[in-house]
Order: structure tokens, then sequence, then C-alpha cells
């Protein structure tokens, strides 16, 4: 065999490897082919509540500060309160400065490398420094950032890294953001020549069934000391990490320089991302440099194609798809905005579950692991770049920070997020206040900017806005430079869209904002309505003209019931999408409610994970499952009138109240649910759903007695002994007979033994001021949620749940 070598380059395939090794290992005893060592940095960081002076000294007293992992949100920990500064449109929780420490040590055999620390978000205005030397400051919370540690880093010996988190200027959201370094942190060892932060990029232009062409740019930096002549190999490997295509470049960068090359492949026969098969490729990109400082860099990436239609709505590799989309916040409910990827899975899980194919990630950029699991789990992103631009909507938002942040910002979003596939949507800004001042041109000039920096990073993707104010003289819209005009609600105005906006493309990028409470119907009589909250606090809006009737009926103003959206998006085809405000409630914005309120009522699920009603309405029209939701519950007061209401894709439902037929009803029309209004008598509810004549599937409700017994049920029997993983376990008052106490409110005590925590508590009641970091919890209308994270040790989780006076249940998890 002949053996290839150069001066710069040793290249035989097939044993190329082997060979650098060898002789990399003769001359300096380094691995050969040099891995990029991405190390996750969460462990063991010191953290001080309040404001030290000088907290960036490398000697400091910290022997008070307390010891924990990241990510952390300190809010989430606090006390509700109705004076808190963020209101309770942030949620009611404390805000405040948090200095976090940690020290560590990088070998001595990284001395030719360079080392960056990776910040997935810190809420908010961040300052870092290494070893006392100041690294920077980062206002907006939700981008992502790096710094650069190398000519600070003592190696072999201790280095200290020291972060100032300052919240305390509120309210600075219009919903609860959390405090802290609330996502990921990262230490990236890599060659001195190496690819750059978000160094690549993947574009997939011509795609058939028999090829994909795939091109991919990429930016390598030389923080060498000298020139450098570079080889620049990418190879494609399949799901199965079996290669494909690969594509080899050369080029010089000079000294402290970043050199770009495109390198352009094909892949045979390639499988497409869809919804339903959301396939992923990787592309693995190696750097030779002469002086062996290699690097390797992995994109993942889908080939997909896509586009938006005038007239019949969006495609997706060529087949109509109509995005059934939901907005969510980031905050996990009891876990706060402290990111696990585990409950952003499950949440995803819970949505996906229901029919939901898109996600907009309202209103910034969310943790990075969100889209990984997107793309894994086929959804349609909008990704979000802003809620306010110039003009602010509370007193301390980013609009303090607009004039020198925003480009940054919005072109850090892009080049993060811009090789996700489950990415379709740039969004420019959420019902932006520039929007309402007609005479006012600073609407349409930050637009422009904006979507020409987006347009300059990637031209692959439409970008939009969410305007709430539809009229053409929007500076916004009028800008000219959506390419999706985004509409936030006015659904009766969307069937003029194609008259006011010829030519346009349009979306409903929010839409809907219905108000509930996970099951809790008011006392029934001729006119039943059901209140989003309980029956003491007073309700003060509504939708004065809705024609829908009882359970779906509440809205704010400006919204509609989930059943008057969807019909109209359902009929048109040109409306391609709807994202619905919201998949999930989220801490603050309890609108239209104040304190005692302080979390929101308009998801389709509740904090705790449990749906609501709604839940089912969608997932009967947008899945093949078989649906049949019976509600609400029945326990009510002898002789009182009850609607009886069904979702449900079967043909035709049969109910019977103690065996005693109520009719069958077929839907008809553009019927959403059944309803049946029938004298409450005490007994069984059961319903029985038809298709094609057979017997398809029967629901029943009884009336529960007292609360006798607890059941536990996990998500998950087994998780990873990692540290990280979670159980998330429902818990439910029952009666002697297993029926669900549907008002019951025992305040349920959580015992834990073994090898995990306890590290949230919920029960989906927004006026709730308990703690969601107790090992206690009230049921709220039966149901309460425990959060259990494993620790790094393989063993059992043993979890008991007790309630005065009623039988305890005791549930065992595995961690491997
Ligand atoms: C929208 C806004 C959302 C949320 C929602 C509540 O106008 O974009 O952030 O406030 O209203 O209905």
């Amino acid at each position: 065999m002949e053996i290839k070598t150069t001066k710069k380059f040793i290249f035989i395939p097939g044993i190329f490897l082997i060979t650098v090794s060898a002789i990399a290992f003769l001359i300096n005893a380094e691995p050969a082919v040099y891995k990029r060592k991405i190390e996750n940095l969460n462990k063991n960081w010191q953290f001080n509540l309040g404001n030290v002076i000088n907290g960036q000294e490398i000697y400091l007293d910290i022997s008070k500060w307390k010891t924990l992992n990241l990510p952390h949100d300190w809010s989430i920990e606090g006390e509700f309160r109705k004076d808190n500064p963020a209101g309770v449109g942030g949620g009611a929780l404390p805000g405040g400065i948090g200095w976090y420490r940690k020290s560590f040590i990088i070998p001595k055999s990284s001395k030719e490398k360079i080392i960056y620390i990776d910040f997935d978000g810190i809420y908010r205005n961040s300052e870092v420094w290494i070893n006392g030397h100041y690294l920077g400051f980062r206002p907006y919370g939700y981008s992502s950032f790096r710094y650069e540690l190398t000519p600070y880093l003592k190696f072999g010996e201790q280095n200290i890294i020291a972060v100032k988190v300052d919240n305390s200027k509120q309210p600075d959201s219009r919903w609860y953001s959390g405090s802290g370094i609330y996502r990921n942190v990262w230490l990236i060892t890599a060659g001195k020549v190496h690819v750059d932060h978000w160094g690549t990029f993947i574009r997939t232009p011509e795609v058939t069934n028999q090829s994909a062409k795939v091109s991919i740019q990429i930016k390598i930096r030389n923080a060498s000391q000298k020139s450098q002549p570079v080889k620049i190999k990418t190879t494609i490997l399949d799901k199965d990490d079996k290669e494909v295509a690969e594509a080899e470049s050369e080029t010089n960068i000079s000294v402290d320089s970043i050199a770009e090359v495109v390198q352009t492949m094909y892949v045979s026969n390639p499988v497409l991302w869809s919804i339903e098969n959301p396939y992923l490729y990787k592309a693995v990109t190696t750097i030779f440099s002469q002086e062996k400082a290699f690097d390797d860099y992995e994109t993942s990436f889908g080939i997909r194609t896509f586009n938006f239609d005038i007239d019949k709505g969006f495609f997706l590799n060529g087949k109509p798809l109509k995005i059934k989309g939901v907005c969510n916040h980031h905050d996990l409910g009891c876990l706060g905005s402290a990111i696990n990827k585990r409950a952003l899975e499950r949440q995803l899980e819970i949505m996906k579950e229901m029919g939901v194919n898109g996600i907009r990630t309202s209103h910034n950029p969310p943790a990075p692991e969100l889209l990984d699991l997107c793309d894994r789990m086929g959804f349609i992103v909008m990704d979000e770049a802003f809620d306010m631009w110039k003009k602010k909507k509370t007193e301390f938002d980013y609009a303090l920070y607009w004039d020198e942040w925003h480009a940054r910002d919005i072109e850090d979003m892009v080049l993060r997020d811009r090789n996700h596939p489950s990415v379709f949507i740039w969004s420019i800004g959420n019902e932006v206040m520039e929007q309402w001042d007609k005479n006012d041109s600073s609407g349409t000039i930050i637009a422009r900017e904006l979507a020409s920096l987006i347009r300059n990073l990637d031209d692959t993707r439409p970008v939009t806005a969410n305007c709430n104010d539809q009229d053409t003289l929007n500076p916004v819209i009028r800008s000219g430079t959506l390419d999706l005009v985004g509409y936030s609600y006015n659904q009766k105005g969307f069937i003029q869209f194609p008259e006011i906006y010829p030519g346009k493309k349009f979306i409903a990028s929010e839409t809907t904002s219905a108000l509930a409470s996970r099951g809790h119907y008011d006392m029934p009589s001729d006119s039943i309505r059901r209140w989003p909250i309980r029956w003491d606090i007073p309700f003060t809006t509504g939708n004065p003209d809705n024609t829908c009737s009882s359970y779906d009926n509440c809205s704010a103003p400006w919204g509609s019931t989930h059943e008057e959206t969807w019909k109209i998006v359902k009929k048109h085809e040109f409306m391609s999408c709807m994202y619905i405000w919201t998949g999930f409630d989220y801490l603050g914005e309890p609108t239209p409610y104040s304190w005692p309120s302080r979390s929101s009522y308009f998801g389709i699920v509740d904090l705790a994970g449990f749906p609501k009603d709604a839940y089912y309405m969608y997932q009967s029209e947008w899945t093949n499952k078989p649906v049949l939701h019976l509600f609400p519950h029945w326990n009510w007061n002898a002789g009182d009138t009850i609607d009886v209401w069904c979702y449900s894709n079967c043909e035709e439902v049969e109910l019977f109240l103690n065996d005693n037929s109520l009719g069958t009803i077929k839907k008809t029309g553009e019927d959403l649910h059944l309803q049946w209004r029938t004298v409450f008598i005490p007994g069984t509810l059961k319903a029985i759903g038809r298709s094609e004549g057979k017997e398809d599937l029967i629901r029943i409700i009884k009336t529960a007695g007292t609360a006798a017994k607890i059941n536990l049920e996990a998500d998950r029997k087994v998780i990873s002994a990692d540290g990280e993983d979670l159980c998330f376990i429902t818990i439910k008052i029952l009666d002697k007979d297993g029926t669900v106490v549907p008002y019951a409110d025992n305040l349920v005590n959580f015992e834990i033994s073994g090898v995990g925590r306890i590290i949230g508590v919920d029960n989906g009641l927004q006026t709730s001021h308990e703690s969601f970091k107790t090992s206690y919890r009230k049921a709220f209308n039966g149901l309460c949620l425990v959060v259990l994270q494993s620790d790094e040790k393989a063993g059992k989780i043993r979890l008991k749940a007790k309630s005065e006076g009623i039988i305890d249940q005791i549930i065992v998890i595995e961690t491997k």
C-alpha cells in the first residue's frame, strides 16, 4: 500500500487515524486525533444570594456560601408575595442579585489548547470573571454566549470563575423569568485551530428522493501563533453512524483570523426529516493542521424541504401539513426556569400526545436542549427573538439595552439555531410597541434591520413578527420585510387576510388565550358556565359575543375559546398554522386576575402537567388515537341541571346515567363536542363510543365518596442514575372504590429514602402560595405532583405519600 505523506498532511483513507496516531505518539506522546472536549461545568458551584463587594476576588471568604449544581434558579426557591417587585405578572417571586463561583483545574496537558466557557443562558445582566479578570457583561437573559479563558488560566492549578447575576431591577418581564445561571454551562477545550463558535451552517438546497445536495459552510479560527495551512474533512453520518458522504478542502489561515470554506456533498436516497420520522444526520468536521492541532466538530442536521404557499398553506417535503402549534414560556412549573432536559421532554411528550406538531418559543430564544428535543421528536418551531424592541413593556426590561445589544442578540440566536431542522420560522418580535405608532417609522426601520440581520446569516427560513395590530398602516407590517404576516388573535379577521394583504402569506402566530383551571366547574344552573378559577374570586372579563356554550366559554377578551379559533383554522387551506396561547400554564401573567393568583390560566395543560379538558378536544381532532373524554365529574347536588360533554372522534356516542340511556349523539357539521343536559342523580355516567357500528371505547365516571386512599403513578418506573434524570409522580386522592375525589384538597406529605430526592411539588392551582420546594403539597381537585431526581448512584428510590385519615401509598423507582 502506498503511504502518501506530505509535509503538511498525512492522509490515507482507511488507516489514516492509526498512522497519525502512531507518528504523533512518537513525537510528543499526544493522542493523535485530538478530540474537542466538551465538558459539562454544572457541578459544585458556590452561590451567595445578595450582592458581594468584589465577589470576583480570588481570595474571598466563601465559607457561608451554599454549594449547589447548575442549572439553578434562585427565584423559584423564594416566597410568593404580593409586594415582590416582579408583581404577579412576573410570578410574585423575588429577584435580586446573586453571585456564583466555581474553582476548577485545567490539566497542564491542555496548555497548547484553547479553552472557552459557554453559558447557555443567565437571567440576567451577568458579569463574568476568571481569576479576577473581567470577561464581560451580557444583559439579555435568553442569549447563549461564550468567553475565552485561555490567556488567564493557570494550568494544573485552581482557577476561579466568578459570575454576578443582577435581576434586581424589576419588573423586567411580563412573565416569570427566574433568576440565575438557569441553563447549562460548558467548558470547551479545542485545538488552537478550530471550528469557530457556532461555526458551521448546513443547507440542503436541492432535495429529491434520489439525492440531497448538502452544503456546509465552515468557519475556522486560527488562534495559534502563526499562519496555518489546514485541511478540513467533513463526513456525513446517518442515524446509525454509517458514512454516507464526505468532502475535503484545504485552506490557509493567517494568525488571529477566521477562514471560511464551503463544502458540498451529496447524500443518496436521503431520509427526509418529518414530523412522523424526524430523521437526523450528523456532519463531523475534522480540522487537520500542520502542527497536529486537530479539532473535530459535530453538527446535527436534517434534510427537508418546505414552503408556505399563499393559497394552500404549509408544505413539508411536498405534502400539505397544518401546523398545530402551541406557544410556551420557558419555565418548567415547580422547577422554575432551571432547565432540565427530561422536564422539557416530558412537556413535549404531553404536547405530542395531544397532537401538537408546532412550538413557538415565546418570546425569546429557548434553551438549546429544547431545540435538540424538537429535532428529535418532530416539531415545527418558530424561534422568537424578542418581546420588546426599543420601546419598553415593563419598566426595566430589555429595551434599556436595545441600542447596544439587539444586533448581537438576534445574530447569536440565528448562529446558534440555524442548523436545527425543527426551526422553520424566525420571529423578530412579539407584539412590539413600535407597531402602534403609525406616524413613527421606527417600527419599519427596526423590522427591516432585524430581518436583514437574520437573512445575512440564514436565507433558508421565513421571517415573521407576531402582530396584534393588523392594520395595513402598522409600521412593522408596512415595512414589507415580513415573509409571513403573523396575526396575534383577531380570528374573525383571518378570513379577510387575502383581501387586505393580497400576495402576502398568512400565519396565525398567536391564537386563543382561553382560560381555565384544571378540573374546576362552577355551580350548575341553566346558564351553566365554567369559570377559570375558584368560585371565591370574581370573574371580570369574558367574550361577550361568544356563542360557545358551557365548558369552553372563557377567554381573554382579545382571544377566543378553543373551539372558535380551531374551527376557523381547520376550514381554510391558506391558514397554514395556529400557535395557541399556551400549551402549558406558566408562572406569572395570571390575566385577567391579580393577587392571589400568581400563574397563568391560559394553558391547555396546567402548571403541574395535568391536562385540562380542552386537551382532549384537540386530541380528538389532531390525532388518530381513539378519543372519548367525558366530563365534568359526577359529584353535584341532587336536582342540579348538568351539561355533560364529550370530546371524541368516535362516529357516535351514547350516554347512560345509571344504565338509562340519555341518547346517542353523532357529531355533525362543525361540532367539536357532544352535549347532553340532564338532572343530576348520583351514580354512574357511562359513555359508549361507536364507529362503524362497533363499540370502540367506553368511559365511566362515578360519583365519588369521601377521600379514602392515595394512589401514586410514575411517568417512568426506571430512570437514569445520572443525578439529572427525573421521575414525575402523580398523586390521586381516591374514594374507597378507586374514583378520584373531584374536590379533594388533602394535604399530602412525602417521605423519601434511597438514591434520589424531591426537587419539586405542585398541584396546578394558580392561587396556591405553598412553596414548590417542600416535601408536602395539598391536592387540588384531587391531584398533585411530586418530582424526584436521581442521585448519581444506581439503586432504588422509595417514596411514601401519606395524608391524615386516609390510606397511604408507597412507590419504588429504580435508577440505573
Ligand atoms: C398576547 C401576548 C402574550 C400573552 C397573551 C395573553 O397578546 O403576546 O405574551 O400576554 O397575550 O393573552
